[in-house]
């Protein structure tokens, strides 16, 4: 059984101080949920964020890593700096990443072996435009995405991915796939990482619906088979609309079991 995952991806948002109050309001609003929850402040905030999660059921994740442990990259954070500030998980190929930062699948690729070899879970984020939705090339995207990003891991490392799928269309757009589109590709991505690295590993690894997904729209993805929690980017930043999509995806994986 695959647990429930939701992150927030706060992107360029909250302070130091900030940060470390989200995360308090937040705590008693999810209290000991089932879910495993993660926020993902910037750089600048991860150290606060730890510390006022520390002892509660809220991991700490990056938006980004360096794909060497250490040396002259100017500007750059690596994974034991990550580890050291009390990560958990490391988004990686973020679509604002992709678009703004020339980030390539192989960029991305060496990315996810980092974060492996500091021990950290990465988020991988995959998903098309809204040009390459209309000329039918959705699949082949994320194909070439996880077939390129994922390449050379363990099967157990693959077991223990995160993968987001996220149309990049409905990013900060309030347009959201439907949920039988998202069960459509992101089931297409477990056959992919099942062909990559067994069956065990494709049963095990999670894999989360992005974009637009508020606490009025979470429902429905929940229900799909495939689909295992949300990355969240605007709603995660209010913690009253976070905490909902929380426990209304706990919600609905307890009706799903019963
Ligand atoms: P959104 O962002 O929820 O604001 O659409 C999702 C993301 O960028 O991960």
């Amino acid at each position: 059984m695959r647990r429930t995952i939701i992150a927030g991806n706060w992107k360029m948002y909250k302070t130091s101080g900030e940060a470390r109050r989200l995360v308090e309001d937040l705590k008693p609003l999810v209290g000991a949920s089932e879910v495993e929850i993660v926020v993902c402040p910037p750089f600048t905030a991860l150290a606060a964020a730890a510390n006022a999660a520390s002892g509660s059921n809220i991991s700490v994740g990056a938006q980004d890593i360096f794909w060497e442990d250490e040396g002259p990259y100017t500007g750059e954070v690596s994974g034991p700096m990550l580890k050291d500030l009390g990560c958990r998980f490391c988004i990686i190929g973020h679509s604002e990443r992709r678009q703004y930062f020339g980030e390539t699948d192989a960029n991305v690729r060496k990315k996810v072996r980092a974060a492996f070899r500091s021990g950290l879970i990465p988020i991988v984020c995959v998903g098309e435009t809204l040009a390459e939705r209309e000329e039918g090339k959705t699949l082949e995207v994320c194909r070439r995405q996880v077939e390129e990003g994922l390449e050379g891991l363990t099967s157990e490392e693959a077991s223990k991915l995160v993968v987001a799928y996220e149309p990049v269309w409905a990013i900060g757009t309030g347009r959201t796939a439907t949920p039988r589109d998202a069960q459509e590709v992101i089931g297409f991505i477990r056959e992919l990482i099942s062909k990559m690295y067994g069956e065990d590993a494709a049963r095990q690894c999670r894999i989360q619906y992005g974009g637009s997904v508020k606490p009025e729209n979470i429902a429905p993805f929940m229900e799909q088979p495939d689909i295992d929690g949300a990355l969240v980017g605007g709603a995660s930043l209010d913690p009253v609309s976070f905490a909902a999509i929380v426990n209304t995806a706990a919600e609905v994986k307890r009706r799903q079991k019963i």
